[in-house]
């Protein structure tokens, strides 16, 4: 968001983080700021330490070294939880109790809500959420019924139900088709421009390119590059790239996957 997001206080700030996960070094020292108003982009290859930055910063990850921020406050002395909104990367592994659609993003409005009552505004924003990703008609059905990318689209409507200052996503788009990532590119637009904060994990920029101010490249533990993102294309044209897929014969072209390359 041009000049005044560069000179905007730091909604994220990881300085020097390190954490190492079952004994393996994983975070190797980490700068990562995300400033008020900004969309930063996380990219990196597969087991770059994307989804652990992210985790870091929520505090679902234990940190050895260095110091993680969230809106100028130690993490752990953080307890505004309804300021951020996070959308977790997706797993194939089923969740307990089958919940409706309702229900769950709901959950995203508990932080906000007084003794676990959901009160008139609570239900307002839930429903506003779904409609903004196109899944209100699909309101009163189990998540256990839906498709993955129909699921993605329910857990941002639980990030948005929240009405936070930052969005944290780790890889919003996978699994979602093109026409729905249009309409999770046009939500986060809007975001955006109620001056929302975000950092988004991903693997193409897609159609969010446009949205983003800056992308911050990983590397086994380490960040290859900050600044500008790359224009126009996927994870494939950034410099350092080497997810070179391991299956090519020689001398052939990389091959060039989608969404989950
Ligand atoms: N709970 C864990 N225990 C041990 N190692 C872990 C754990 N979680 C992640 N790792 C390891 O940490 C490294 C980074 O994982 P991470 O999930 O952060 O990568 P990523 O960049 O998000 O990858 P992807 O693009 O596949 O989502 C990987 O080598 C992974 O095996
Ligand atoms: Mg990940």
């Amino acid at each position: 968001m041009g000049e005044t997001a560069a000179t905007g206080s730091p909604v994220i700030s990881l300085r020097g983080v390190r954490a190492e996960l079952g004994a393996r070094p994983v975070l190797r020292g980490i700068d990562l700021t995300v400033r008020h108003g900004e969309v930063v982009a996380l990219l990196g290859a597969n087991g770059s330490g994307k989804s652990t930055a992210v985790r870091a910063v929520i505090g679902q990850v234990p940190v050895s070294a260095g110091e993680v921020e969230l809106f100028g406050t130690a993490r752990h002395r953080f307890r505004d939880w309804g300021r951020v909104g996070y959308v977790p990367q997706r797993t194939t592994a089923a969740g307990g109790v089958p919940a409706t659609v309702t229900e769950v993003v709901a959950s995203g409005r508990l932080s906000r809500a007084r003794f676990g009552f959901l009160r008139k505004a609570d239900h307002t924003a839930v429903r506003h959420a779904l409609e903004l990703v196109g899944m209100a008609d699909r309101a009163k059905d189990s998540v256990s019924a839906l498709s993955g990318g129909q699921h993605q689209r329910v857990l941002i409507a639980r990030a948005l139900a929240a009405e936070p200052e930052l969005l944290i996503m780790d890889e919003p788009m996978a699994g979602v088709d093109l026409a729905s990532q249009e309409v999770l590119a046009a939500t986060l637009r809007e975001q955006v421009a109620r001056g929302v904060s975000v950092l988004l994990v991903l693997h193409e920029l897609g159609p969010l390119e446009p949205l983003i101010d800056r992308a911050v490249v990983l590397r086994d533990g380490c960040v290859l590059h900050d600044g500008p993102p790359p224009k126009a294309v996927g994870q494939h044209a950034l410099p350092g790239h080497d997810h070179v897929h391991p299956h090519a014969p020689e001398g052939a072209e990389p091959l060039r996957t989608g969404l989950l390359s």
